[in-house]
């Protein structure tokens, strides 16, 4: 049977920790695969803020495209998928989808999944938020993105901060409807 497809952005925000959390509770679903495209400053993110490399990231995921590809599979609305996560999502990232401004297959995937109204979630991260973030948000909100700001929770009783990124990572994944092992849902543990 053919596999559900998810498309993970990483952007160059800080919080590559979920990113990598996402992709490896992606690799549990025996129905889904990860099509992974990475932005230039997620690189230099990664490498700043992580002891991951670029390359163990990809290993996670089933498909890497570059972002200077623009013509790859997922900058087409013909590609079946069921949407995408950009996470961590930058607020440079999150001004280009509100704008429509495509200028690398990253935000080109967004601004496709957008217009063929499929789901998109960005957990972003910025502390504190301006008024021009906060407003690029709320447009796409309106539109139907998830906004999931990568927030503490303190209700699932983390004891980690690995705790918190799971869960966070769970909550990305729940709105594909995905129910990750370990995911703590209250009044439910
Ligand atoms: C270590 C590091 C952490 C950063 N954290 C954030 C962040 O949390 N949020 C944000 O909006 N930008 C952050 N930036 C700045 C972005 O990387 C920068 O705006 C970049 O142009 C985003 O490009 P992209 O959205 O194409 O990935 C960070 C940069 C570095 C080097």
């Amino acid at each position: 049977m053919e596999k559900r497809r998810i498309i993970v952005g990483i952007s160059g925000a800080s919080g590559i920790p979920a990113a990598v959390e996402v992709l490896k509770l992606l690799k549990q679903q025996e129905g889904y695969e990860s099509h992974l495209v990475i932005s230039d400053s997620g690189k230099v993110t990664i490498t700043y803020e992580s002891s991951w490399s670029v390359k163990d990231i990809e290993g996670l995921a089933d498909c890497v495209y570059d972002t200077h590809s623009i013509g790859s599979a997922v900058a087409s609305g013909s590609f079946r998928n069921d949407g995408m996560i950009i996470v961590p999502c930058s607020m440079k990232t999150v001004a280009g989808i509100a704008n429509g401004y495509s200028d690398s297959l990253l935000l080109r995937a967004a601004d496709v999944v957008l217009k063929e109204r499929r789901k998109l979630v960005l957990m972003v991260r910025e502390c504190p938020f301006s008024s021009i973030h906060l407003e690029n948000m709320l447009k796409l909100c309106n539109l139907g993105v998830d906004i999931l700001p990568m927030v503490m929770t303190f209700y699932n009783k983390p004891e980690t901060l690995e705790d918190m990124v799971h869960h966070m990572a769970c909550k990305c994944l729940e709105r594909f409807g995905i129910e990750a092992e370990g995911y703590r849902r209250w009044m439910e543990q």
